[in-house]
């Protein structure tokens, strides 16, 4: 039987991927950590501060886990207000999990890693798998420098760490905090309430972007393919879709005509122009089938239908 544990659970990808992992071994099998409960959680929650050794190794070795799902990070545009702190809490908290989960036998790790671990200098459309990696911020350092912990622990120790390189996640189901991508979550945001949308970023701003749905697939089918299919032991390219601010604007029209845009372009622009505009993902299809179902406009019609849903704009 598996025991799961996941850190960051009340982060935007932790709060769905819960649900999902609740749904697939059962809801008393799933332990939800953070160092904060989120709001209407079901299940069993525990406060965690990750950054803690002994309270992420107890909590670990009390519980019997098998699997952990690794989500704590501090984001890429939020990281640059404090790189070192950034640093400490996201090269810790990995720190804390790689290594009780080696003392403890657990399993299985997830690891995610971002298209944050690209930098300049790569090739821009469709990105290689395995390019020079030069990250432009301390969170994309930090990944990059995780995947090769990743890789480590898995060629020294055997431990079964799995990792994927989300591109900019996008869901209807909570908030994401700190992120270069996070403009393309808030503009839906926006456009159901019919409000005036400015982003961050220049029009023409190409980047790689995922729907939830699709995200946390991938993340479920890569952790459950046989080991010996799992070739990449630093991190998989993952792709769903790509799109620019204009892009997603004029996607979002097909639903609300009347809906404005305008941009104010801040520090996030240098970030994004550091990322890819696209992804080569052919190792991930190759190794474990994977496959996006969502692209720009059956996401749109998902995260509009859904939305009006939430700020009960339409009856459920
Ligand atoms: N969505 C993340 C960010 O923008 C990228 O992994 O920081």
């Amino acid at each position: 039987m598996e025991k799961i544990l996941i850190t960051g659970a009340s982060g935007q990808l932790g709060v769905v991927l819960t649900k999902a992992l609740q749904k697939k071994y059962g809801i008393q099998n799933v332990i939800a950590s953070d160092i904060s409960i989120s709001d209407n959680y079901d299940g069993v929650f525990e406060i965690l501060d990750a950054t803690n050794f002994d309270a992420v190794n107890y909590c670990i070795s009390k519980n019997k886990i098998t699997q952990v799902y690794h989500l704590v990070a501090i984001l890429s545009a939020k990281g640059e207000s404090n790189p070192l702190n950034t640093w400490n809490i996201n090269m810790n908290t990995l720190f804390n999990v790689f290594e009780s989960s080696r003392l403890n036998g657990v399993k299985k790790v997830f690891y995610p890693s971002s298209i944050a671990v690209f930098g300049e200098d790569i090739e821009y459309i469709n990105t290689p798998q395995f390019p020079n990696l030069t990250p432009l911020t301390v969170y994309g350092m930090s990944k990059a420098a995780g995947e090769n912990w990743a890789n480590y622990y898995y060629k020294k120790y055997g431990l079964d760490i799995r990792s994927v390189r989300y591109p900019g996640v996008i869901g209807y189901q909570s908030l994401p905090g700190g992120g270069t991508t996070d403009y393309a979550v808030s503009i839906y945001h926006n456009a159901v309430k019919n409000e005036r949308f400015d982003c961050f970023l220049e029009p023409s701003t190409t980047l790689p972007m995922i729907f939830m749905e699709d995200a946390i697939r991938a993340t479920l089918e890569l952790m459950a393919a046989p080991k010996e299919n799992i070739k990449v032991r630093t991190s998989y390219n993952l792709s769903g879709m790509s799109f620019s601010p204009m892009q997603i604007y004029e996607s979002i029209k097909k639903i609300n005509p009347d809906f404005k845009i305008t941009y104010t372009p801040d520090f996030r622009q240098e970030i994004a122009n550091s990322w890819p505009k696209s992804i080569d993902d052919s190792q991930a299809r190759e190794d474990w089938g994977w496959q996006p179902k969502y692209n720009l406009d059956t996401m749109s019609a998902e995260m509009m239908k859904n939305l009006k849903k939430y700020y009960n704009l339409v009856s459920v």
